[in-house]
């Protein structure tokens, strides 16, 4: 019998599962509590040496700048750019000819690009941006599918000093709508399609219609990816391969000089009330902390094959598809559509094809997978793995030991990340060095100090569960919100002040592990994404229809979390199960396929509190059989 190379052990009455002495002796950092502690008493003095190990043209003249909390600013008076240390940098080392990006498509073709290939291509691009008016500032919107140009628009971006605003290739009208509105994007990259179980999503035919809602988009690119009879208007789109063989578009092309507080770009994410915020990161901070971050906890090592499955679109694809892999000089892997297609074996085929040697995904991928049984998994050899990842939600037990079992074969350690669009980066997390508890996401990583409060920011006991927060400021923290600044300051520093709040709940246990419980606020997490009830609301009330709606997040066996909806119709409109099915199809239309609802309940009444809010939490006790807690503000 196959020896265990990592064991496990009993403590305090909880399995606990220790990294084997290879992957110890392995390990960039072989003892997390001495650094830990010294990262806490000197955070500027560890940034600083971290961020040494990459190139600036002028080093900053102060590590952090907190004179004007919570607007802090890191790295202040340096001059850099993240695609410098992404990509021209190599251009000088044996990496140059190093395979940067490997890529697969859902049909099966394939296509790779050295360090060299790519930064060629991205300076090609660079230049057809510049030459239609793109300037260092101008915010492009880029929707593509998971295609090697998301990531070349991305550094073609990052490069000229033009953040971007990527809007995920499985959003649809509205929501790209009102990301290219408040970003007010002249340019804006798509695709004719995208390939997903085999069928081809329409992406140019949804930004035609998201144009014809925001008239700000002068100039549309437009990728070919699947083949598709398109729509081209005359004077605003424009294919990429054309633009990409003007003599316009050459090899080269000088790197922008960033302040290291210049923004990088904006993400949109669900917040608790109203529309997506753009959440702003920058060049220096940001690049500084993804580059650490994926460096000690992936170990990652110029043998290995990185491959984060997750969508450029995410953060968890900006800070580890795109931008950590390349600084780090790794050689990552990207597949475009997905897992199951067109059997459930694909991600253990392509693992076995390309030798991918680091899987980081997230739990409800994983149930999904775990679902068709072993023997899908079984059938490849997956011995090229040496470390796996979690992110997005808790990791359930049963997820954890199957992916540990099943595709670690007990050899890889699972690092479990907590993190935020906001925090750019991994936070809370296991080193490879780490003893693992299943569901838990370990300890925070050097340089961020968290805890675990109650209503009035006092330290929780052990074991309770209270607001998860973080006490001192990090390089990859958010900015603030784009073009909102006040709604940076209350949203994540009204309730405490000085301490950042999450959104999450959590508690502590007494070996200092925290176990993150889950949102707190209006957000749901759908299969790992990232969703706000007000977006699913205000999606249902434009259809002519509705009246009122309330949406809740509930347990799914796969999802983690589904949306319900309670739906007021209209006076004279009539109930039917073809008008569920309409308005599902209209929230799909709308944001996306993700955030169809499971279930529209039509409803006379919602309840609500005095002042007109609609109480979520009631309908959500009501929907699960648990008590309705306190109801004293609840109109009668
Ligand atoms: C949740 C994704 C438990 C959490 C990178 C957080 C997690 C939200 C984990 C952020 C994890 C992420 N364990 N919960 N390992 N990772 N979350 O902005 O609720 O899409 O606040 O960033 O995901 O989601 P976002």
């Amino acid at each position: 019998m196959e020896q265990p190379v990592v064991v496990s052990k009993e403590q305090n009455g909880q399995e606990l599962f220790y990294p084997s002495p290879d992957v110890i002796n392995a390990a960039w950092i072989k003892d997390y509590e001495t650094l830990y502690r010294q990262s806490l008493e000197d955070p500027q003095g560890f940034w600083a040496e971290r961020a040494e190990e990459l190139e600036w043209f002028h080093k900053w003249d102060k590590v952090l700048d907190d004179s004007n909390p919570p607007f802090y600013k890191w790295f202040v008076g340096g001059k850099t750019n993240i695609v410098y240390n992404a990509l021209d940098r190599h251009m000088h080392t044996y990496r140059k000819n190093k395979l940067a990006l490997i890529w697969e498509g859902e049909p099966g073709d394939k296509r790779t690009y050295s360090y060299f290939a790519l930064n060629r291509e991205v300076c090609k691009f660079a230049n057809v941006l510049r030459s239609m008016g793109v300037k260092k500032g101008d915010i492009v919107t880029i929707y593509l599918p998971r295609i090697p140009e998301q990531v070349i628009a991305m550094l073609a971006c990052a490069k000229i000093g033009a953040p971007h605003s990527v809007v995920y290739g499985g959003f649809s009208v509205e929501a790209l709508a009102e990301r290219i509105e408040d970003a007010h994007s002249r340019v804006l990259i798509t695709a004719d399609g995208g390939w997903l179980r085999g069928k081809i999503v329409p992406l140019k035919e949804i930004a035609d219609e998201a144009m014809s809602r925001q008239p700000t988009i002068e100039a549309c690119i437009v990728v070919r990816r699947a083949g598709q009879d398109i729509y081209m208007e005359p004077g605003r789109d424009f294919w990429y391969h054309d633009l990409m063989s003007l003599p316009i578009s050459s090899n080269s092309c000088p790197t922008e000089v960033m302040d290291a507080e210049d923004p990088l770009f904006i993400l949109y994410t669900s917040g608790t009330t109203g529309r997506p915020k753009g959440v702003l990161h920058t060049h220096g901070g940001y690049m500084v902390y993804i580059y650490t971050t994926l460096k000690y906890v992936f170990d990652i090592k110029d043998e290995d094959r990185w491959w984060c499955a997750a969508d450029p679109g995410w953060i968890t694809g900006h800070s580890y598809i795109v931008y950590a892999p390349l600084l780090n000089g790794a050689t990552s892997f990207m597949y475009e559509g997905a897992p199951n297609h067109p059997y459930p074996n694909r991600w253990w085929r392509m693992i076995e094809h390309y030798g991918i040697t680091i899987l980081y995904t997230a739990p409800t991928a994983i149930r999904g997978l775990m679902r068709y049984g072993d023997n899908w998994a079984n059938r490849h050899d997956l011995s090229s793995l040496r470390l796996l990842g979690s992110v997005g939600e808790p990791i359930n037990p049963e997820a954890w030991r199957w992916y540990y079992n099943v595709i670690g074969k007990r050899q890889c350690p699972i690092m479990d990340t907590w993190w935020q669009t906001e925090t750019g980066g991994f936070m809370i997390t296991p080193l490879p060095i780490t003893p693992l508890k299943p569901g838990s996401a370990t300890r925070p990583f050097f340089g961020i100090d968290v805890d675990v409060v109650d209503e009035h920011g006092r330290p929780t006991p052990n074991g309770e569960e209270g607001y998860l927060v973080i006490k001192k400021p990090w390089p990859g923290m958010l900015r603030t919100i784009y073009r909102d600044p006040e709604r940076y300051k209350s949203q994540y520093w009204g309730k405490f002040g000085h301490l950042y709040q999450t959104g999450d709940s959590a508690r502590k246990d007494q070996d200092g592990y925290i176990w993150v419980i889950g949102r707190m606020d209006d957000v749901i997490k759908v299969s790992g994404y990232r969703l706000g009830t007000a977006e699913v609301e205000s999606a249902l009330v434009s259809h002519p229809d509705v009246a009122e709606a309330a949406a809740i997040g509930l347990p799914h066996e796969i999802k983690g979390n589904a949306i319900h909806t309670y739906v007021i119709l209209r006076a004279g409109v009539e109930k039917s199960d073809k008008l569920v099915e309409e308005l599902r199809n209209h929230v799909a239309h709308e944001i996306g396929p993700i955030a169809r609802p499971e279930s529209i309940t039509f409803m006379d009444s919602l309840p609500k509190t005095r002042s007109g809010k609609i109480m979520r939490r009631l309908l959500r006790a009501r929907a699960l059989g648990l008590p309705e807690g306190d109801i004293s503000t609840l109109e009668e």
